[in-house]
């Protein structure tokens, strides 16, 4: 890095664009994604006109959730996130929890017990990692990308 890269930046941290820079947001970007498709997903599960396709959406949320966590834990090493250890641990009970009630889910059949623990916990997901952890990284990502 030259002097000259650092100009106007104020900070020790090579902001310039280039491509991994450019790779960073393309993956910013795929998690916010991720997070909408989610949304959809639940919607899916809640609503009754949509019984049909309940077992393709909850192997969905799967390889969603699969691909959106390896895409963050990228982006955590990526940019040295001094929090990535606990992160990781969301993400690994997330597929735990939701593994157990997917299976019990395929198990049983289609069941509405079932189906409400598992939107139950999709909520609580969207509400406490999503919007904690999740936007708790965002935040952080935008400072490493912009340092003041
Ligand atoms: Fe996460």
């Amino acid at each position: 890095m030259t002097d000259s890269s650092r100009a106007g930046k104020g900070g020790t941290r090579d902001t310039s664009v280039g491509d991994r820079d450019i790779s960073l947001e393309a993956d910013m970007k795929h998690i916010d994604q991720h997070h909408r498709v989610l949304l959809e997903q639940i919607r899916v599960l809640l609503d009754p006109a949509e019984a049909g396709r309940i077992q393709e959406t909850l192997d969905l949320i799967v390889t969603c959730a699969a691909n959106r966590f390896r895409t963050e834990e990228r982006l955590h090493q990526k940019t040295d996130y001094a929090r990535a250890g606990e992160h990781l641990e969301a993400h690994h009970r997330f597929t735990a929890v939701f593994g157990t009630l997917k299976k019990e889910y395929d198990d049983s059949g289609h069941s509405l017990t079932i189906l409400m623990k598992l939107t139950k916990f999709l909520l609580a997901w969207l509400k406490e990692h999503i919007r904690g952890q999740d936007q708790e990284f965002a935040d952080y990502f935008h400072q490493f990308r912009s340092p003041t």
